[in-house]
């Protein structure tokens, strides 16, 4: 039952108005694969459903493979009603849709041609004015190609705005992170590049902003006086799946770390911002990675990686990392990374933040743990406050997405007894929506050209700054990688990693 006030719910009006955008074309390169599949037009299709998307609007699928622009649409049918939040399908939603959605293959330089025609096509037919938005969901290796062709092809030269999304990781080191800034920028301005992560998207990542600087009784407390660490979760119950090939180039530093991890800390520990706009945002993000101080010389004592290995999730006995397809088997890359990390600034001086992520961890759940320091003084027995845990604020990102405040409470029997008890926000009870997909705030907010979720060139840029040197080191240390048995909470230098300092990791 919803435990907070009856006042209007606001999102029941549904969207607002003015976050329709103006006319344009999305071009999805990588349009036949994974993630447009599971992702991109589900969300495109749940924004056509809130009527969100703008009156003149086409998306064209681009890829290698032959397809009609019937058989494409057949296939995303089918992706919808497998992937969508929002079942059984409107039918009558999805008719008017799909007549705007078409397929082009550009497997060579005639088939850019091809879509430089449609695209020509669809400015004259809809009245799109050369507006385009062009997303990068390939993988990788295939991105400066593409831009190439981009450029070849003056794609991005219709006389409307320009704008590219481009999905992490964004580069794989800071190298080549600088390499692929260059080669969008002989193309798009740096305000019309949009590095997706699609953490920024989720609801209960944004409201932390809310939460941080909407109020006023956590600003005062949220510092090294009151904090005594800070613990960031990103725990996932799934293995690699079908991604063995991908992961087998990332691992779990450059796949969550780098970005997820980085801009969860990022949030937490940032300065009020002026405004809420992009730069003002974006420039107090990025002074907390400047801050990050480097972990490169004492890498074994604040950093742990472990592979996971065959045990069981949820009772069902499942195999190891190793032997997962298109991964070797002596494969030395990690499915979790356990971090302690300060940042040097006043605020945050001398209180660790530790960072972990794995896969085939006991269960799925990301969470941002603030615990606070013990009361100053007991004022109670240490027998009556034997139940009493230190103040913990934990932000539940996912599932159950929702805030919870722990504090002591007295144990109604004869005499004092104390006891930590929950205060618990749950998202879905207040609200009574469901929450819409990060994809979709992501996507209309590329059509709107508004980059505030989106992560910046010098952000990027920092985040592998911290992370290269932790990549060197385990290349350069020789050092054994640690098995953790899939379905427990990583290997035990993890515990180890934290429980030095007198603390345990939380359970989520
Ligand atoms: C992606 C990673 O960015 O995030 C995946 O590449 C991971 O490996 C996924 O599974 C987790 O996303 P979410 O939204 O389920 O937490």
């Amino acid at each position: 039952m919803p435990t907070t006030s009856t006042a209007p719910n606001p999102l029941r009006a549904g969207p607002r108005l003015s976050r329709t955008p103006a006319p344009a074309v999305l071009v999805i390169f990588g349009g036949s694969g994974d993630l447009a599949a599971r992702k991109l037009l589900p969300a495109l299709y749940n924004l056509a459903l809130q009527r969100v998307l703008p009156a003149a609007f086409a998306v064209v699928g681009a890829a290698r493979a032959p397809l009609t622009d019937e058989a494409f649409r057949a296939q995303l049918h089918q992706d919808i009603t497998t992937f969508s939040r929002t079942l059984p399908i409107n039918e009558e939603v999805w008719e008017s849709f799909a007549e705007h959605v078409h397929y082009v293959s550009t497997k060579d330089d005639a088939g850019y041609e091809a879509l430089r025609e449609t695209l020509e096509r669809l400015d004259r037919d809809l009245g799109t004015h050369g507006n385009r938005l062009f997303y990068l969901a390939t993988p990788p290796a295939a991105y400066e190609g593409i831009i190439g062709s981009i450029k070849a092809h003056r794609l991005a030269a219709a006389g409307g705005s320009a704008r590219i999304v481009i999905e992490k990781p964004f580069g794989h080191d800071l190298a080549s992170a600088i390499a692929l800034s260059g080669a969008l920028h002989e193309v798009f301005r740096e305000d019309d590049i949009f590095r997706i992560d699609h953490y920024l998207g989720k609801e209960t990542v944004q409201n932390i902003l809310v939460l941080r600087f909407a109020n006023s009784i956590f600003e005062p407390v949220w510092s090294r006086l009151y904090v005594d660490h800070i613990q960031i979760t990103v725990a996932e119950s799934i293995g690699v799946e079908e991604r063995g090939e991908y992961y087998e180039h990332s691992g779990a530093l450059r796949d969550i770390v780098q970005n997820h991890l980085l801009q969860l800390l990022a949030l937490v520990a940032m300065e009020p911002p002026a405004a809420f706009d992009a730069n003002a945002v974006r420039d107090e993000k990025v002074k907390v990675l400047r801050a990050l101080r480097p972990l490169g010389d004492q890498l074994s004592d604040n950093v742990v990686r472990g592979q996971y290995g065959k045990g069981y999730i949820e009772g069902t006995a499942v195999g190891e990392y190793r032997g997962e397809d298109h991964v070797g088997a002596g494969s030395e890359t990690e499915t979790y990374v356990a971090i302690k990390c300060f940042v040097d600034n006043w605020r945050w001086e001398g209180t660790p933040f530790y960072l972990r992520t794995g896969k085939r961890l006991p269960k799925r759940a990301t969470e941002i743990a603030i615990q606070f320091r013990v009361a100053p003084h007991q004022l109670f027995s240490r027998e009556a406050s034997a139940g009493l845990e230190p103040n913990a604020l934990v932000l539940r990102i996912q599932p159950d997405e929702g805030i919870s405040l722990k504090f002591g409470a007295k144990v109604p029997v004869q005499g004092i007894r104390i006891r930590s008890v929950n205060m618990d926000f749950v998202h879905g009870a207040s609200f009574m929506v469901d929450a819409p997909d990060a994809y979709e705030t992501l996507i209309t907010d590329a059509l709107r050209g508004d980059p505030t979720l989106f992560t910046r060139q010098d952000e990027v840029e920092q985040a592998w700054r911290f992370v290269d040197p932790i990549a060197a080191g385990w290349a350069s240390s020789g050092a054994d990688l640690p098995v953790y048995a899939s379905g427990t909470w990583g290997p035990t230098e993890a515990d180890l990693l934290i429980g030095r300092d007198g603390r345990a990791w939380r359970k989520p």
